[in-house]
């Protein structure tokens, strides 16, 4: 008796919580912190929420039995790469959404290759011999910038193998080709032999020790190019962040191909100038099932419900889009190559696949409150693509999220602002550092 008494003040607690939370209009909203202290919260949506008995947030289930999608940054030991099971196994509701790395790497460096043999006649700037290429490096403990380096060395016959695998590891500097973790490479065309030569590849990390940083990027090509600019060919990036830094700030006019990867939609924009090509990583169906596998879990259907099986609204995946594997817990988008012959079909990037578009209706799905958060809120995909495809599903997928943007560096400066996890229902989950998942899932089970 005295424990139901509890179970029944704690709800109203946290529906009332709930509703303080979302008095001001409810819906998305985006809280962003500068560095790591003052926070602002803007609503970017008018649709009100009212918690209802099937809707109230938090309700009685336990933190640690609400569902999780770790999402962009796959739970893993960042030396190893090896993936971290006990967070991706955290508990029955818990999934990964990202996409096929290798699958993506593979066709990244194809497509450089394929660029190279058909633009054979003028590639060689400079008439050496050597086509050479810098690579700009995203996050050397990412599994995914990890595989984008290794496509890109694999493709252009640059690779050398450690350990039994591709050696991912940056150059620096390697004009001579006297580096060790890369070696020249060879391609023929129309009967010609061209030595390949990684020039120059580093992490893009800035001082303060954000990854992927599209401004180092930017610098470091000045510095390059100052110093062997015309021994450049071709200049490949681990994103298009990095990558379209570097073209608007080099490349471009000097006219030397530059590829990337995210297919944002400045970067798409770009190849009618000169931008040589990127991938699309299908931002479009993985912010889907970020939101997807929450909305499942949530309402304790089958997971491949909207997924491989169409919905009650006749949302569904066919399976050229994605793969499931269950060992894993982790869904994968699949990559498309965007070039010069197809870029038209990819201008928008933030617009939502057709196929998972339909609204789910209120009365068979209500509301339920979401804690999302991104890594780095100045992270060109993640805040140019993947969050405003969010913001359009969870709409679609009646779920309320809040949306909490990370400085790219601290863990503590996100984790920090889940401080009441018992006003959400579900959590998605974005860490600075893959080996950090248990800094989230120890405040769930609190
Ligand atoms: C994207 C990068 C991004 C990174 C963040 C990758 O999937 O390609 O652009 O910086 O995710 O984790």
């Amino acid at each position: 008796m005295e424990n139901t008494r509890k179970k029944v003040v704690a709800i109203a607690t946290a529906a009332l919580t709930a509703l303080s939370l979302t008095a001001c209009g409810g819906g998305s909203s985006t809280s962003t912190a500068t560095s790591g202290s003052a926070t602002t919260s803007t609503a970017s949506s008018a649709t009100s929420t009212t918690s209802t008995a099937a809707g109230t947030s938090g309700g009685t289930v336990a933190n640690k039995d609400k569902p999780v999608c770790w999402y962009n940054r796959q739970p893993s030991n960042s030396s190893t790469g090896e993936l971290d099971m006990t967070a991706l196994n955290f508990n029955d509701k818990t999934y990964y959404v990202g996409f096929d790395a290798n699958q993506g790497a593979e066709l990244q460096g194809q497509m450089i290759l394929d660029y190279i043999k058909k633009n054979a006649a003028s590639i060689d700037r400079n008439g050496d011999g050597v086509i050479g290429y810098v690579l700009a490096i995203g996050d050397i403990g990412h599994n995914d910038s990890i595989a984008r380096t290794r496509g890109v060395r694999k493709a252009l016959g640059t690779a050398v193998e450690k350990d039994g695998e591709i050696d991912s590891a940056p150059v620096g500097t390697n004009t001579d080709g006297s580096a060790t973790d890369v070696q020249d490479g060879t391609i023929d065309v129309d009967g010609k032999t061209y030595t390949v030569r990684e020039l120059a590849s580093q992490e893009m990390k800035n001082s303060a020790g954000a990854t992927w940083d599209a401004a180092t990027a930017g610098n470091t090509i000045g510095t390059w190019s100052s110093s062997f600019g015309d021994q450049i060919d071709i200049v490949a990036s681990n994103n298009d962040g990095m990558g379209m830094s570097m073209f608007n700030s080099w490349s471009k006019d000097n006219k030397v191909p530059t590829f990337g990867y995210d297919a944002n939609s400045d970067a798409v924009a770009a190849i009618a100038e000169g931008y040589g090509g990127t991938i699309s990583q299908h931002a479009d169906v993985q912010a889907y099932l970020t939101l997807r596998v929450l909305r499942n879990a949530l309402d304790g259907v089958d997971i491949d419900t909207g997924i491989g099986t169409a919905d009650d609204a006749g949302n569904v995946l066919t399976s050229d889009v994605y793969e499931y594997n269950a060992d894993e817990r982790s869904y994968y988008a699949l990559n498309v190559a965007v070039t010069a012959d197809n870029y038209q079909d990819f201008t928008d990037a933030t617009k939502v696949y057709d196929p998972v578009s339909k609204q789910l209706d209120s009365s068979a799905h209500p509301t339920k409150k979401v804690w999302l958060d991104i890594y780095n809120a100045s992270d060109n995909f993640l805040s140019s693509t993947y969050q405003p495809l969010l913001q359009n599903y969870d709409d679609l997928l009646n779920l309320d999220v809040e949306y909490v943007g990370g400085d790219g560096q601290t863990e503590s400066n996100i984790t920090n602002r889940l401080g009441n996890p018992s006003a959400y229902d579900a959590f998605a989950i974005n860490m600075v550092k893959t080996d950090n998942a248990s800094s989230y899932t120890s405040l769930l089970s609190q």
